[in-house]
C-alpha cells in the first residue's frame, strides 16, 4: 500500500508549524511556562515539602545499597510488608512468565492483551479475597479512578472518611454522585451522614482498610453495621492490608470478621504482593463485568506486563499455600513496638507493620531521620502538609524480610538518637 498522498497531507500542517515566525512565538511561550514552573518548584522548596528521590542501586529488601553512602543501609521504609518484592520464588515466576509470555502486550485488554495468566490471576486474587470476580488494572489507584465513575451516578451519594487516600479522592471526583464525607473513623458523624444520604438511589461508604499515615484500622464491624441499617453497600481499599491483616492475611475484613459483609476490595499488587505494579477490584460479578465494559483506566490503558502477572500470581500463590510469612511480620512487629514502648517511644496504631514513631515537631522527625541514617537505618519523617500540624512522626514499616537482629539495631539507633535530641530521658 503506498502512503503517498495521504501521507504528504498529514504531514505539511505539522511542517507548517515550523516555520521560523512560528518557532519564535513558541520558544517565548516556552520560557514563559519555563519561568511559571521554576516559581512553583520554588514555592514547594520554600514551604519545606520538597520530596527529593533517593537513588538505589539494588534491589528491593532490608538491605539497600544507596548511592551517598558506602555499603549497605537497613531499610525499614517500604512497603514490602511480606519481603516478597526479592523473593527467589518470586523473581523465578516473572522470569519464566517473560520468556513463555514476553515483555508486554502492546494492547489494551479487550483488544489483544488478555492471556491466560492474566485470567488465572485474577482468578486467584478473587478465590484469595473469597468474591466472585476480580478486574486487574496497571495500579489501584486507576482502579480506585475507575470504579465509582462506573458504579455511581448522579442520584447516588458516596461517603468517603475524610482521610482516604489520594486515589479514592480523585476517583470521586471523576464520578457524578453527591459526595459526602465523614469525620476520620467517626461513627456517629457516619450516621449522621447517611441519615441525610436516604433520598439517593445508592448508598456507598467508602474507606481505607487501613490508614497508611497512622497503621490505624477503619472500625469496619460498627461501618458494616450501619451500611445495613441504612441499606448502603461497603467499598475498602486494602493497600496497607492485604497479604497480611486477619488469620489468613486476607484484610481487614478477615480481621474483623466482616468478609461477607463488604461488597467491593480494592487493591494493589504493589505493596505486600511481591511490589511489582497492579492493582485490582473484587467483587459482586455484575459490577466486575460492568467494570470490563465501562472503566475507563481499564479500557484505555496497556495491559499489565507478563513479567509483572507471573511475579504476583506466585505471591498470591505463596499466600494461599500458607500464612508463615505474615506471622513472621506479626513477630517482628510485635518485637519493635514493644521494645520501642518500653525505651519510652509513643508509636501510633496497635499491631500493624506501620508504625509511627510519634515525635510532634516538624523539625525534629527531619533531624531524627538524618542522624538515623548516620546509624546505617533508613527511615522517613513525615510532617505537615502529609500529616497534620504537631503531629510529626517517623514512619518504621516493618517485613517479614527483617531479621531480630535487623529490628533490634533499628530499637538501638532509635534509642541513641532520642536521647542525643532529648526525646528520652
Ligand atoms: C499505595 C496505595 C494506593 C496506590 O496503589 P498503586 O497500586 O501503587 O497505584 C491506593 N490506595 C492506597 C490506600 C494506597 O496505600
Ligand atoms: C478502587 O476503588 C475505586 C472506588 O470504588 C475504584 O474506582 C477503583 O477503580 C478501584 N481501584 C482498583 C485498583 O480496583
Amino acid at each position: 500500500m503506498s502512503l503517498g498522498k495521504a501521507s504528504r497531507s498529514l504531514v505539511a500542517p505539522v511542517l507548517g508549524v515550523l516555520r521560523p515566525s512560528t518557532l519564535s512565538r513558541s520558544f517565548a511561550a516556552a520560557a514563559e511556562a519555563r519561568a511559571v514552573l521554576e516559581n512553583e518548584l520554588d514555592s514547594i522548596r520554600a514551604a519545606g515539602t520538597w520530596k527529593a528521590e533517593r537513588i538505589i542501586t539494588s534491589k528491593q529488601g532490608p538491605q539497600i545499597t544507596v548511592d551517598c553512602s558506602r555499603g549497605s543501609i537497613l531499610n525499614f521504609c517500604a512497603n514490602n510488608y511480606l519481603g516478597l518484592s526479592s523473593h527467589p520464588e518470586v523473581v523465578q515466576a516473572g522470569i519464566d512468565a517473560l520468556k513463555s509470555y514476553g515483555a508486554g502486550l502492546s494492547s489494551v485488554r479487550f483488544i489483544c492483551g488478555t492471556q491466560d495468566l492474566h485470567k488465572n490471576l485474577e482468578q486467584k486474587l478473587a478465590e484469595f479475597h473469597e468474591r466472585e470476580d476480580c478486574i486487574l488494572y496497571a495500579s489501584c489507584f486507576d482502579a480506585n479512578a475507575g470504579l465509582f465513575e462506573v458504579l455511581l451516578g448522579p442520584d447516588d451519594a458516596v461517603l468517603s472518611d475524610e482521610l482516604n487516600h489520594a486515589s479514592i479522592i480523585d476517583g470521586i471526583r471523576l464520578c457524578k454522585a453527591k459526595r459526602m464525607r465523614y469525620k476520620h473513623m467517626d461513627l456517629s458523624d457516619l450516621e449522621v451522614q447517611l441519615k441525610e444520604a436516604q433520598s439517593s438511589r445508592m448508598r456507598l461508604v467508602v474507606t481505607d482498610g487501613v490508614f497508611s499515615m497512622d497503621g490505624d484500622v477503619a472500625p469496619l464491624r460498627g461501618i458494616c453495621d450501619l451500611a445495613e441499617q441504612y441499606g448502603a453497600m461497603v467499598f475498602i481499599d486494602e493497600c496497607h492490608a492485604t497479604g497480611f491483616l486477619g488469620a489468613r492475611g486476607r484484610g481487614t475484613d478477615e480481621l474483623l470478621g466482616v468478609m461477607d459483609r463488604v461488597d467491593i476490595v480494592n487493591s494493589t499488587l504493589g505493596k505486600a504482593l511481591g511490589g511489582a505494579a497492579g492493582g485490582y477490584t473484587v467483587g459482586p460479578k455484575p459490577l466486575i463485568d460492568l467494570l470490563r465494559q465501562r472503566s475507563r483506566p481499564y479500557l484505555f490503558s496497556n495491559s499489565l506486563p507478563p513479567p509483572v502477572v507471573g511475579c504476583a500470581t506466585r505471591a498470591v500463590e505463596l499466600l494461599l499455600d500458607s500464612n508463615e510469612i505474615a506471622q513472621s511480620m506479626t513477630a517482628k512487629t510485635m518485637r519493635f513496638r514493644n521494645s520501642m514502648t518500653q525505651a519510652g517511644f509513643t508509636i501510633a496504631g496497635s499491631a500493624h507493620p506501620i508504625c509511627p514513631v510519634m515525635l510532634g515537631d516538624a523539625r525534629l522527625a527531619s533531624l531524627m531521620s538524618d542522624d538515623m541514617l548516620k546509624h546505617g537505618i533508613y527511615v522517613i519523617g513525615f510532617s505537615f502538609p502529609v500529616v497534620p500540624k504537631g503531629k510529626a512522626r517517623i514512619r518504621v514499616q516493618i517485613s517479614a524480610a527483617h531479621t531480630n537482629d535487623d529490628i533490634d539495631r533499628c530499637v538501638d539507633a532509635f534509642i541513641q538518637t532520642g536521647q542525643k535530641h532529648g526525646v528520652l530521658s
